[in-house]
């Protein structure tokens, strides 16, 4: 890893708004560049407010040459409300009318092996290439309070190191079928940037922080890409 940022807000409504203006300067330079640019979107609920704002504070213009992915998806329909795709779909996709040509979901209501399969050969096609991987200008990410991130859990790790780019995980609480991209694709972006909130996250914030107690086990930890930032609120950085 080159280069590691690590920004700490006091409120979630700040580090939400410090990540869209960070966002907001790559989708303007990606429409003067006028080249296709790709960024893999996390799942669960902290990417809301932030597909909320850039709603609210960008164009369709703006999206003119971004092409939309995901780290992860629920093995669900798209119209399920733990769709990864549905939630952004709603809150971001339809407001700005990004057209289906440029969003690449995961089929969540596909066979699960099948769609790894698919998903992957999409990337493989659709991303520039680099040492044999395909490359995402973007990654966005959020950590579980397990550390896990994606959709590749602790008790999952063999799923990260895997050669596949795709795989079919399994939440282990509820058992849940996910479909998740693996450790090679992440790593091998330009930039990732984990964002994340709330005090139930501190203790392993800490310990991956500071590289102590279980930090290997967790996925989180095996994060390295050129370029990584970390978005952190101040109660998820309370245990620093
Ligand atoms: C998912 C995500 C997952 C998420 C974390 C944090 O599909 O659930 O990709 O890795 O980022 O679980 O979720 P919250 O943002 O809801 O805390």
């Amino acid at each position: 890893m080159d280069k590691l940022n690590r920004y700490i807000y006091p409120l979630a409504d700040e580090m939400v708004s410090a990540f869209v203006c960070d966002f907001m300067r790559f989708l303007l330079e990606s429409a003067l560049e006028k080249e296709p640019v790709h960024v893999a979107l996390s799942g669960g609920s902290t990417p809301l407010a932030v597909f909320k704002e850039l709603a609210a504070k960008s164009s369709p213009e703006n999206w003119e040459f971004v092409h939309l992915y995901w780290s992860d998806e629920r093995c669900v329909k798209p119209g399920h409300p733990d769709s990864n795709y549905g939630q952004a779909r709603k809150h971001l996709i339809d407001p700005l009318a990004i057209p289906d040509s440029r969003v690449h979901r995961i089929w969540g209501e596909a066979h699960p092996a099948v769609e790894a399969l698919r998903y992957a050969k999409l990337l493989k096609e659709g991303l520039p290439e680099e040492n044999g991987l395909p490359v995402f200008d973007w990654v966005w990410l959020g950590m579980g309070a397990d550390g896990h991130t994606a959709s590749i859990f602790p008790d999952q790790l063999n799923l990260w190191k895997a050669e596949a780019i795709c795989v079919q995980s399994k939440h282990p609480g509820s058992g849940q079928a996910r479909i998740s991209l693996t450790g090679g694709i992440l790593n091998a972006a330009k930039r990732v940037s984990i964002l994340l909130s709330g005090e139930e996250k501190a203790p392993v914030i800490r310990e991956v922080f500071h590289k102590e107690g279980a930090y290997l086990s967790y996925p989180i930890s095996h994060i390295q890409p050129v370029l990584l930032e970390w978005f952190l609120d101040q109660e998820a950085a309370g245990q620093l």
